[in-house]
Formats: C-alpha cells, structure tokens, sequence
C-alpha cells in the first residue's frame, strides 16, 4: 500500500469529493443498500484496477459493503486523483496509485493487487486480466469484469486464442454503460480537459473528431454545441455516413490535419495522427486524446522532428517543430478528460459501476456455472438501473397495458 499518501489534509479533500459523488449516484446507492441486508460478496477479495477517482471510491465502498475485501490500483499512470486515493486508505481500503507514476512502479502495482489472490478481478483496459492470463497460470478466479471498449476487444482477442481460463463480464457492452458512459461522459469531460488545459474559446474553431463510435459522437455533439465547425475522420463508412448526417462535414485525417484548430482522437487504435499529419497542421493547434491508450497521437515523431518541448499550462506540453509551427498536446497524449479533468461525471458513473457492483454479484452467485467466455449482462439489468437512473432524474416512464402486450406478441398486427 502506498503509505505516502494517508495524509490527513489531502485524505479529507478527497473524502468531501467522494461524498459530493456518492450524492449524484443513486443507482449504486439503491444496490449499496441492498448489499448491506444481503451480504451477496461475503469473504470475496476483489482486485480493482479502475481510474481512481471519487466516482470509483462509491464502488470501493460498495463492494465492501457487500461483503468484499476491497482493494484498487490505477487503470492509468495519469488518472489518480491523489486525495481520493488519500480518503480511500484513510477509510481503510488499500490503494496502489499516484498520479504521475512511471510505467514500472504502474505495473508493480498491478502486481501488489494481484498478489493479494483475489477471486474477482475488474479492470478498466484489460491489464489484470491480461497479466493474470499471461504471468500467473496458477492463479483461480471465480471471474473478472471489464469496463470499457478498448479492454473488451482485448478480451475478445483473448477468446478467439483460447486463453481465456475463466468467466468475463463485459460491462461496456451493457445499454447503460456505454451508451451513457462513452457518449454523454466522455462526451462532456473530454471537451472540460480541453477547456481546463487551454481555457480556449471553442466557439467558432474547427475541432476535428477522430473516431465516431459513441465517444466520438458525444464528443462532436458537445462541440457542436459549444459553436465549434466539427469534423469527423471514420474509417468506417456506416459511422462516417451518420456523423455526415447529423450535419458534421467528414474528411480524411490528411484534409482534416489542414484546417483543424483543435484534434481529439478517440479511436482505440494505433497512430491515428502520425507524422504525415502533423506536417499539414497550423500554428498552434491543440491534439488531445480520449482513447484508452496512449498510442493515438504518435508523440514519438513530435520527439524526433521537433526543436523544442516545454510545458506551458497545467497538462498543456508546446512542441516547436523544424519551422517555426508549435503543436500543443494535452495530458501527454493519455486520457484528456481524466488527465487534465476529473473523468466523467458522477451521473454516468452511477450506471457504469452499478452494472459492475451487479456483475461482480452475478459472478459470486454463478461464477462457477458461467462459460469461460466473454459474456453480456442480462439485459433486465439494464432495464432496472436505466429505471432508477430515470427516475432520478425526474423522467416517468409509460407502462404497457395487458392489451399492448398481448398485440405485440400476437401475429394478428393492424386487426
Ligand atoms: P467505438 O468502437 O464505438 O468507436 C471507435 C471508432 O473509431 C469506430 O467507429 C472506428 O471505426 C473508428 N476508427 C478506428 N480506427 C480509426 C482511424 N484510424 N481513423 C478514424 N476512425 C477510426 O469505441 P468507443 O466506445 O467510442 O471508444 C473509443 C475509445 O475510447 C476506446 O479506446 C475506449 O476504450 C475509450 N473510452 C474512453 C473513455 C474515457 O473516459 N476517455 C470512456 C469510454 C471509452
Ligand atoms: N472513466 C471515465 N471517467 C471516470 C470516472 N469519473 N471514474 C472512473 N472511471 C472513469
């Protein structure tokens, strides 16, 4: 456990952040609750390796009160938020992170979770997992879940080589994670690291969205309504003919790298803005990234064919290229919203870690009869927390009557 950080002043910032999420998740509240009567993870050590975050910490403490030994590394080197990490150790739940740890003292934490021999493991990007799979062939989970895009198609990679030794929730393929989550969170905390980083006036400017899947595309919306002239680069033609129609101009990344004032990629994949790019930008263009890994921006070229590099803001890195042009990158080409701001908001957090505060009940209930695969939620799951969630935030919800229900499951439509 990283002792350096149980200090009191830092511990109760965090523990006043936490509390001011924990009021906006009542989703995970109602299973809290629940987990308190019923006990469903009892004798359970469960290994997280999410962003630690004061979002992350109502999960952390939910689990626990479901029975579980709760314990938690970063899924990033950048997305600790140091006082939450401070509240957690204070309150008792052992935490293995600090913001701006280097790669080796990241993946010696994964370790440290790992040593502990947790039957339950969630991960945020698939490095658990991945580590369990590829290091410890003794290790016996009862089950692991996963929380976003890039870790689920690891994950999928992983089945198709049949390594997979043990049942995988996928929470991201859940209606209420990543519909919610990818788009309406990242949507609104990606452009809120970029406002922080730079404190820009978006109206006006041209940002080029890289990628158009539901990040992309909460992305572009949240842009659009901040007046920017919005850009889309897809490789796939489906997204790319829907971002066309929901009235943004689709370019390919050289046409795009010509006139965008300010680039976020949100891929998954590798080098989406690579060298050929950068040498079509203007002056003083802004490159960001919300995609899992760092790999999106191809930051290697800016280092070899660049004069200069110093940070000039919070989180905002000025490259000086060979002729004069300066290229910014916020948060080191990592996760913007979570590097430069606080991750998304506790509202959409609420969905996401409800469904995995369930999958890791699913797993302690039938973890032993579940297939070796990577597996879905039920979707009366989703069903019961978007339920919730609505009801939170003031929306009713119209019922079938018997009528209704008889029809559409009747052949005799239009009688
Ligand atoms: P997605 O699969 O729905 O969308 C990705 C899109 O990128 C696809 O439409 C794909 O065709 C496109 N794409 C792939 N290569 C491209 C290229 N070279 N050029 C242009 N487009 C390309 O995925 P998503 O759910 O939107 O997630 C995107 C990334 O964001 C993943 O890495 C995911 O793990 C991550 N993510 C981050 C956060 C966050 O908090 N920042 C939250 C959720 C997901
Ligand atoms: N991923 C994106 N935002 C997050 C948050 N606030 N907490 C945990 N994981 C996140």
């Amino acid at each position: 456990m990283n002792h350096d950080i149980a200090d009191p002043s830092l511990a109760e910032a965090g523990a006043l952040r936490i509390e001011w999420a924990e009021g906006r998740m009542p989703v995970l509240a109602s299973i809290r609750e629940r987990f308190e009567k019923e006990s469903p993870l009892q004798g359970l050590r469960i290994a997280a390796c999410l962003h630690v975050t004061s979002e992350t910490a109502n999960l952390m403490t939910t689990l626990r009160a479901g029975g579980a030994e709760a314990m938690l590394c970063a899924s990033n080197p950048l997305s600790t938020q140091d006082d939450v990490a401070a509240a957690l150790v204070a309150d008792g739940i052992a935490v293995f992170a600090v913001r701006g740890e280097d790669n080796d003292s990241y993946y010696s934490h994964l370790r440290e979770v790992l040593d502990a021999d947790p039957q339950i493991t969630m991960d945020d990007g698939a490095d658990l997992v991945t580590m369990v799979l590829k290091e410890r062939p003794d290790q016996r989970l009862v089950g692991s879940t996963e929380e976003t895009t890039t870790g689920v198609i690891r994950l999928r990679a992983m089945e198709a080589d049949g390594v997979i030794r043990f049942p995988v929730i996928a929470v991201n393929d859940s209606a209420t994670k990543h519909l919610f989550d990818n788009r309406h969170g990242t949507g609104q905390s990606a452009m809120d690291g970029i406002i922080r980083s730079t404190n820009l006036l978006i109206a006006g400017k041209t940002v080029v969205v890289v990628g158009f899947g539901d990040c992309g595309a909460g992305v572009a919306a949240r842009a659009d309504g901040l007046g920017a002239k919005v850009v889309v680069v897809e490789v796939d033609a489906v997204r790319a003919l829907s971002a066309a129609m929901e009235g943004y101009t689709v370019a390919t990344a050289d046409e795009a790298a010509r006139i965008g004032d300010i680039f976020i990629t949100l891929t998954g994949n590798l080098r989406v803005l690579r060298g050929e790019h950068f040498e079509l930008m203007k002056d003083g263009v802004v490159l960001a990234n919300a995609g899992h890994f760092d790999v999106e921006l191809d930051l290697g070229y800016l280092a070899d064919h660049s004069v200069g590099k110093r940070r000039i803001r919070h989180e905002l890195d000025e490259w000086t290229m060979k002729d004069g042009r300066r290229i910014h990158v916020v948060a080191e080409g990592r996760l913007v919203n979570l590097g430069a701001a606080e991750g998304h908001p506790a509202e959409v957090m609420d969905m996401s870690f409800a469904n995995q505060a369930l999958a890791a009940e699913w797993l302690a209930k039938d973890g032993a009869d579940l297939e070796n695969k990577v597996l879905r939620l039920p979707d009366s799951i989703d069903q019961e927390v978007a339920a919730i969630a609505l009801e939170a935030i003031g929306g009713g919800l119209e019922q079938l009557t018997p009528e209704q229900e008889e029809y559409l499951s009747s052949w005799e439509f239009g009688t």
